[in-house]
């Protein structure tokens, strides 16, 4: 039964009800749905807006629903959307005091009620898959103290570092994100409920008590801004985007290390694809799949971003279409960042290659000219010095590393015998000692930082 058909003669078209149902997909929702009617109609009890009996009769028919559903004894079928399937389904049960649940309510708060509850859990969830990922970064920063690894810039060789530093600095992009999804979560926890159809209502409701049982922060306080406002959705999409953007960059770091070209890491059969037709290969499947899955949490943001752009005030049908892409949207971020967190625990280093490709293409140069500006030479002078040094190598296939300290002397008097030790990888790595940089020591401490800084967002 529709619930608003007794203004019209005929009934709809099937393929009319087809197109406009959101039955399919708003099902997700039935428990929060439940929930916030449960809280609806007590309060309609509670101010005597209808008799606390009738009141006592809906929450019953409701739990009862709910504990139908949970159990899979009713399926959720044969409705517009699931406000109507709710509410149909208590009239069948209770009769005539089902009717009186949509009392000073319409569907437009309750959708917007009822979404409201549903992303505050989703950003709870998404903040879990977060500390999931972070503490699975720390186990792998931890176990990289102990190597170095060349640092790129432009995906060219720059300078040696402790390989801890890697994992932290994701591990700092998902602690913002940890933060950003708290924060979005404070923002969306305002309850719509009480708005009515968009004008509020003259029943004597008491908007305090709803949101008090449905742990709201606070009503809304403009109606129409209450049915018709979804920036929390676009919050959670744009949240989730950038942890995409965040896990797509590892995923191509990941990518990049695991090559033959690079080595420095092994990603674990049991994560990892062959070919069906070339045997050699080993290919990482699952970081490509994320990083590509990237694209369509994008594309929610702007699916929801061009619905509400051209919305008059107050509910448009528009807004039915809020959904399917943050239900998307969650799923993927979610499943993206809990393999993502499995897989970390599947990946090894290869210290050996990664201590080579440190000293290679003169990754140690920087440290040639710091050694030389730390005994006055002007740092420009020093860069054009060792800028020589560099070619010089290349021309007689030479290495920072197999020349002698008389080498370096014919291009400089200022080098000591110690410039030999001073262009280790491991050597360049662990003398960034200042605050941030990519020694073992400042690893260590950041590592500590880091699981502090999760502490407070773990209850
Ligand atoms: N299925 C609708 C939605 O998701 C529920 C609200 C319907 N309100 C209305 N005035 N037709 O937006």
């Amino acid at each position: 039964m529709k619930l608003w058909e007794g203004r019209f003669d005929n009934p709809t078209a099937k393929n009319a009800d087809l197109f406009g149902d959101s039955l399919p997909f708003d099902k997700q929702l039935w428990a929060v749905d439940i929930s916030a009617s449960l809280a609806h109609a007590a309060m309609l009890g509670h101010c005597g807006i209808i008799p606390m009996d009738d009141a006592k009769k809906i929450c019953d028919g409701l739990e009862s629903i709910a504990a139908d559903i949970e159990q899979g004894k009713l399926e959720i079928v044969g409705a517009e959307d699931i406000h109507s399937f709710v509410e149909n389904e208590l009239v069948s049960r209770i009769g005539d005091a089902g009717k009186k649940l949509h009392t000073a309510r319409s569907r437009n708060d309750q959708v917007a009620t009822d979404f409201r509850l549903y992303v505050r859990g989703a950003f709870d969830n998404l903040s879990e898959s977060l500390i999931g990922i972070i503490n699975a970064l720390v186990d792998k920063a931890s176990e990289g103290v102990k190597y170095v690894i060349p640092g790129y810039t432009h995906l060219r060789k720059a300078q040696p570092m402790c390989a801890g530093h890697v994992f932290n600095a994701y591990s700092e992009m998902f602690l913002r994100d940890l933060d950003r999804v708290c924060a979005s979560r404070e923002r969306a926890n305002v309850m719509p409920l009480g708005s009515g159809a968009l004008a509020g209502t003259s029943y004597p409701i008491d908007r305090d008590i709803t949101c008090e049982m449905l742990d709201f922060d606070r009503p809304c306080e403009n109606s129409l801004d209450g049915v018709s406002d979804r920036d929390f959705v676009a919050e959670y999409l744009f949240d989730a985007s950038l942890i995409m953007a965040h896990l797509s960059r590892l995923c191509e770091d990941i990518i990049l290390y695991t090559t033959e070209e690079f080595g420095y890491l092994e990603i674990s059969d049991a994560y990892s694809t062959g070919s069906s037709i070339m045997p050699q290969k080993k290919n990482p499947d699952i970081a490509e799949l994320i990083r590509g899955k990237t694209g369509r949490v994008y594309g929610h943001l702007m699916g929801l971003l061009t619905i509400i752009k051209g919305i008059p005030l107050a509910y448009n049908k528009d807004l039915q279409e809020d959904k399917e892409g943050l239900f998307d949207a969650e799923k993927t971020v979610n499943n993206c960042l809990n393999i993502m967190a499995e897989m970390l625990g599947a990946i090894s280093f290869k210290p050996k290659k990664m201590a080579k490709a440190s000293e290679m293409e003169f990754c140690c140069a920087t440290d040639v000219a710091d050694y030389m500006a730390k005994k006055g030479v002007p740092f420009r002078t020093a860069h054009s010095v060792t800028g020589k040094i560099v070619r010089w190598c290349i021309e007689n296939n030479r290495t920072l590393q197999n020349m002698t300290a008389d080498e370096y002397r014919t291009f400089d008097p200022v080098f000591g015998d110690d410039i030999t030790q001073i262009v280790k990888g491991r050597a360049c790595a662990d003398a960034r000692t200042s605050y941030g940089g990519a020694s073992s020591a400042n690893v260590k401490a950041e590592i500590k930082s880091i699981k502090k800084r999760l502490k407070q967002y773990i209850w």
